[in-house]
């Protein structure tokens, strides 16, 4: 397997640009399917979820051009199947967008149950409930989702939680179910407000997106369009941080600095220096740290996929901080691996205390998961000496040249090949 060798100390400096959102792209490739046209999405990331979602699609029949490392031409009204390809779906949680679209555009899906990060219980009864209530009939059976329905119809739906991926995908089945679909304690993510853009730039009728009440018109057909995909909150808060831990000063462009509010608060509240200026956002980081309360929680408040991240950062402020975590059961796993580091950190359930340390130190550590990964390379580059980080096939999932976008701010890291055969994900 891979790793990645970091030598810590240095202060970033400069400025890095934002890719398209990960988590806006899976669900605009999978509703191509919708379109009775052809679609050209740009400034998609170039990750390997988004490759793997191109691939899903290729492989059912969906013609597929890449124009360029961030632009791709999808017709997905080309697919000839709704069985989806089970080795590569269970790699891929987003994979399960494809309930949505092929219920909405032909009535039927069959698919593995998704894969993803393993934070603990990932259930999808919210997506079903959803779903059923549009009128589809769904059954799960070794592990293979099969979902059918004699047309889809308008439903009033209430979400438990408000799911990104349960929203989504009832939106997706929505556009072409007949009548009026309303879904209550829906998701507000940036990403929940790409995807509604997207399909209304198609001829959808989705209101209300980025509130907790969603209305959703079904229509009976959707064009194909050009549309761009919006920049990724994460990654760009995984450079704010990585700024603020190494008193640095790098300025994170490409990215819409509302999106990051909840972040900048905090890391005003640490002692950061952050001023946004257009498209882009300052990081000017000072010491000591200052100690924070911090609850992730669902958009607009503090991220959860920010979560990892911020506590690798308050593992180096002054006094004790608190980290909660509302959103994921074990989303803490990477702890362990910031104590190896020298981290001073103790997990009780969902809520993590974090006695700051004045230094962390090189060791070898590993990327439990996407997120995790990234909060490992950000202690890493504020360590003193080396720290070898393996297992980063989970990074690269989610992070396009994290590797150059850090050595172009000055950090000194480096990929290094093991050769060992690859664990099957
Ligand atoms: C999406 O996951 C993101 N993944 C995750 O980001 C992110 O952590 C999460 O949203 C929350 O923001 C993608 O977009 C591909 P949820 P998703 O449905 O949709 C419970 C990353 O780092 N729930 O919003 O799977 C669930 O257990 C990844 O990019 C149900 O109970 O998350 C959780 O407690 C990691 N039943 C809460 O809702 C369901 O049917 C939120 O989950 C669905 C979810």
């Amino acid at each position: 397997m891979d790793k990645y060798i970091v030598n810590g100390g240095n202060k970033l400096q400069g400025e890095v640009r934002v890719s398209g959102s990960k988590n806006a792209a899976l669900p605009i490739l999978a509703a191509t399917i919708l379109s009775d046209g052809e679609c050209r999405i740009e400034n998609i990331p170039e990750i390997r979820d988004v490759s793997l979602m191109i691939e899903i699609l290729y492989k059912m029949g969906a013609e597929v051009r890449t124009i360029d490392r961030t632009t791709v031409e999808m017709d997905g009204s080309k697919i000839y199947t709704t069985v989806s390809p089970n080795d590569l779906c269970r790699r891929l949680r987003g994979s399960y967008y494809l309930l949505g679209t092929c219920l909405g555009k032909f009535g039927k899906c069959e698919i593995e149950m998704p894969g993803g990060c393993n934070f603990g219980l990932r259930p999808i009864d919210l997506h079903i409930k959803g779903l059923e209530a549009l009128g589809a009939k769904i059954s799960i059976d070794g592990g293979i989702i099969k979902a059918e329905t004699d047309g889809l119809h308008g439903a009033n739906i209430y979400l438990d939680k408000a799911s990104v991926g349960a929203t989504i995908n009832i939106m997706l089945a929505a556009t072409r179910a007949k009548g009026v679909t309303v879904i209550e304690n829906a998701a507000r993510e940036p990403h929940i407000v790409d995807l509604a853009n997207f399909l209304n730039s198609m001829g959808a009728s989705v209101r209300g997106a980025g509130t907790d009440v969603i209305k959703i018109t079904g229509v009976d057909s959707l064009i194909g369009v050009t549309y761009s995909i919006i920049p990724d909150q994460i990654e760009a808060g995984t450079f704010m941080i990585a700024a603020a831990m190494t008193e640095g000063d790098v300025t994170v462009s490409g990215l819409i600095p509302k999106h990051m509010d909840s972040l900048t608060a905090k890391l005003i509240e640490a002692g950061a220096e952050v001023t946004e200026d257009g498209e882009s956002i300052r990081v000017i980081g000072k010491r000591p740290i200052n100690k924070l309360n911090v609850t992730a929680i669902y958009y607009p408040g503090f991220p959860t996929d920010l979560q990892p991240q911020i506590t690798a950062m308050l593992s180096l402020a002054s006094g004790t901080s608190i980290v909660t975590e509302s959103v994921w059961d074990n989303r803490f796993r990477y702890v362990d691996e910031l104590i190896k580091m020298g981290a001073d950190i103790k997990v009780e359930g969902r809520v993590a205390t974090i006695n700051g340390v004045p230094k962390l130190s090189g060791a070898s550590v590993t990327a439990c998961d996407l997120r995790a990964g990234a909060a490992m390379i950000l202690a890493a580059l504020a360590a003193s000496g080396a720290t070898e980080i393996d297992n980063i096939i989970h990074v690269e999932r989610g992070y396009e040249d994290i590797v150059g976008k850090l050595r172009s701010i000055g950090a000194d890291i480096r990929k290094e090949s093991v050769n060992e055969p690859e664990i099957a994900l």
